[in-house]
């Protein structure tokens, strides 16, 4: 069998990851979510002071990418974990503090090419389905199928505060997670190096109105055609 890489990008939640996830299940494929690879090199900033709100010290970050090892593993029951340097960081990670900082640490381009690196030599030897914002356009543009998914962004700010609000209740409004959204969706958009696009061989899913089932039957239509 070939080996076939799929790049899933798109805004925030939109339900890439979800997808992504599920496509990699059902096929056998190695899951690669390259958002958390840039949350866990925030969340070494915050925690030495390198990264708030109210900035970056990029010096600093770009000097330390030596120290920062990342990994995954999967827990008991089968789902991903980060891992930032030995550390199960899966829930630190997607706290307010670090998506707040992330999208500036993000368009940092040394932080990027070391990245970048690291996820082209995970899909060199296997099969990969990999979500982000630049994996069809910069990682694999050479990508065997690119999907951009797409979602209203009431739908997704209501989709990413049930997930936090769940695993930490009364920890954030709807209004603050929306902002932030449209906030790191613009960063995103606007960064320098490998904004997020859509590449021009990419197929657009839109996730506003179909259910996970649906969304995941139309995505793996596409893949029986290239696979
Ligand atoms: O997928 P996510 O929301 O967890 O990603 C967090 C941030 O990481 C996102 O706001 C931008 C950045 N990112 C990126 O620049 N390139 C990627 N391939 C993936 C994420």
């Amino acid at each position: 069998m070939k080996t076939l890489r799929i790049a899933v990008d798109g805004y925030a939640s939109t339900g890439k990851s979800t997808l992504a996830k599920r496509l990699a299940s059902a096929l056998g494929y190695l899951y690669i979510d390259t958002g958390a690879m840039y949350r866990m090199v925030a969340l070494f900033a915050i925690r030495n002071s390198w990264a708030s709100p109210d900035g970056i010290n990029a010096v600093a970050i770009n000097a330390a990418l030596d120290q920062i090892h990342l990994g995954f593993a999967r827990d008991a029951q089968g789902r991903n974990r980060a891992i930032l340097n030995g550390e199960d960081v899966e829930d630190a990670i997607r706290s307010m503090d670090v998506s707040r900082v992330v999208s500036a640490v993000s368009s940092l381009v040394p932080v990027r090419r070391r990245l970048v690196a690291q996820q082209q030599a995970m899909g060199r030897s296997h099969s990969v389905v990999m979500d982000g914002r630049d994996i069809g356009t910069v990682v694999f543009p050479d990508a065997e199928l690119k999907l951009f998914v797409t979602a209203d962004a009431d739908v997704r700010a209501q989709r990413r505060f049930a997930e936090m609000d769940a695993a930490n209740p009364g920890s954030v409004s709807l209004e603050e997670v929306k902002a932030n959204l449209l906030q790191r969706d613009k960063e995103d958009r606007e960064r320098l190096d490998s904004p997020l696009l859509l590449a021009d061989d990419a197929i657009v899913l839109d996730n506003s109105k179909v259910s996970p089932d649906e969304l995941f039957d139309q995505a793996m239509q596409l893949v029986s055609k290239v696979s």
